[in-house]
């Protein structure tokens, strides 16, 4: 019998025990040593050096939040919240400074060893995400993911990474955000010059694709070289990131709908489908359609490069979670284009509008509102679509401008209204295992450079001892993980 008096604590819904709370950060944006003890030049380092005019603020992650000094300030950071779970990446040509198996670099591995050791001496659990879009410069130059061998470059860099740190890491991610992977990828091989071969560097869409495809492949692989070489003995999990933003669709017409389910399809769908359906390959409706504007355009065969038996037989099942990074939400519309896509499309072949109402609050990047129930209405879906796996939220966050404020009041609006959005998908089921807030700290914000600031902490990037200091956020975020409950 409940002997609870009115508490008001023993009406709140809970989140479960061994729910995992963390943080999030990625190896280019907080590491800095860009050139330090044998590390290798990144494609971040090459463009941001070659064309600073493509970031915001002309900076680069050269510095950046020095974590690569810093890790053990890091660590406590994550203690002084009380997070269980910290996800970062191992930037690859620190580990493999050329992206040669060949070629290991012992400072990288030495690196990654004593952090991954600090985490472990306080008992945080390391999330380690193999590749957070620094892919070795050397490797762009043979064509980065439009060469289908990449496949067998990241198998060969994930057997080093599970041989060197799987005795002590249980959470593998083998790709952040493909949809990013493969936008960014092919930015590059359009602007650099050093990059994509010919005729790749030519149209967009074929290179998304070709790189969706060749990312699939890659995953399998390691997923693969995980499950049969070192589960045994590692017995842990290897799986993905995808990044879903919300596509609902603006009216209850047919055509809004479907406008929105091709839209989701293209966005993340192509990602997850091969991997997460029980079908396997890319999703049908997005083939079709790629294969009708293809024919629109007199392609006779779809520009789309479809997977062979094979391929999708090695791809299909190679996660055992799905990762997701949600920010945001759309309305969807067979009609009106109200808006810029802000995040450039996957897929170019799907022309349909994209509406953002306007009392959505607006953050501090142009692209990211706070989007009601959106973190629901994804999870929701995801489960629908593809049987409930295992799921971890690996980022959400909410970006400030560049101005010093350590009352981010509206961080917290953020926070609270995504761990609401969690809390319901719990009730509905959802096999939701943990929730990473993006970001620790403050960091490079790719294209935004320093202008964009996501973190729990706030870093003045002027000062050279990157001194961290807490924002209000990071304490309400220390509130809820220890009570396990939102209050209101
Ligand atoms: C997702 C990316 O994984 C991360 O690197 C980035 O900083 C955040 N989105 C915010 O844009």
């Amino acid at each position: 019998m409940a002997a609870c008096h009115g508490s008001p604590v023993t009406k709140q819904r809970r989140f479960p025990t061994k729910f995992m709370f963390g943080a999030a950060t990625s190896a280019y944006q907080i590491e800095g040593a860009w050139d330090v003890d044998g590390k290798g030049e990144s494609i971040w380092d090459r463009m941001t050096h070659m064309s600073p005019g493509f970031i915001e603020d002309k900076s680069n992650g050269d510095i950046a939040a020095d974590s690569y000094h810093n890790y053990k300030r890091d660590v406590q950071m994550l203690r002084e919240m009380s997070l269980d779970t910290y996800r970062f990446s191992i930037s690859w040509p620190r580990i493999l400074p050329t992206g040669m198996p060949n070629d290991i670099n012992p400072a990288g591995i030495a690196f990654y060893k004593n952090f991954i050791n600090e985490l472990l001496k306080y008992k945080i659990t390391p999330m380690v995400t193999l590749y957070h879009w620094d892919l070795p410069q050397k490797l762009q130059e043979l064509g980065g993911f439009a060469n289908p061998l990449i496949s067998d470059w990241f198998a060969d860099y994930a057997r080093i990474v599970f041989q060197n740190f799987g005795d002590r890491v249980k959470h593998f991610i083998t790709f952040n955000e493909p949809r990013e992977t493969c936008i960014v990828s092919n930015m590059f091989s359009s602007f650099n010059g050093s990059a994509g071969p010919e005729p790749f560097n030519k149209s967009t869409n074929i290179v998304n694709y070709l790189c969706a495809k060749h990312l699939a492949v890659a995953n399998a692989k390691a997923y693969h070289i995980y499950d049969k070489e070192f589960r045994a003995t590692q017995k842990g999990q290897c799986g993905i990131t995808v990044s879903v933003d919300w596509y609902g669709a603006h009216t209850n017409s047919p055509e809004d709908k479907n406008a929105a389910e091709l839209k989701r399809q293209g966005e993340w769908g192509i990602f997850a489908n091969p991997i997460f359906s029980t079908d396997g390959g890319f999703p049908k409706e997005l083939s079709d359609r790629i294969a009708k504007k293809s024919a629109q355009q007199g392609y006779t065969k779809s520009r789309l490069p479809e997977f062979t038996e094979e391929e999708k037989a090695l791809v299909k099942g190679s996660a055992d979670f799905l990762g997701v990074n949600h920010y945001t939400g759309f309305l969807v519309s067979a009609t009106v284009n109200k808006l810029e896509n802000h995040v450039p499309s996957l897929a170019d072949d799907i022309d349909v509008g994209l509406i953002v109402p306007q009392e959505w609050p607006k953050s501090g990047a142009d692209w990211l509102t706070l989007t009601p129930n959106s973190l629901y209405n994804i999870l929701h879906q995801l489960k629908a679509k593809y049987n409930n796996p295992v799921f971890y939220i690996t980022e959400n966050g909410w970006p400030t401008t560049a101005e010093f404020n350590l009352n981010d009041d509206d961080r917290i609006t953020y926070y609270r209204a995504a761990l609401e959005n969690v809390l319901d998908a719990l009730d509905d089921g959802v096999n939701l295992k943990g929730y990473m807030a993006w970001s620790l700290m403050d960091n490079f914000e790719w294209l935004g450079g320093y202008t964009q600031r996501f973190g729990l902490y706030y870093i003045d990037f002027q000062d050279p001892a990157r001194t961290r200091i807490p924002k209000k956020s990071a304490f309400v975020y220390k509130h809820i993980v220890n009570n396990r409950y939102l209050d209101h």
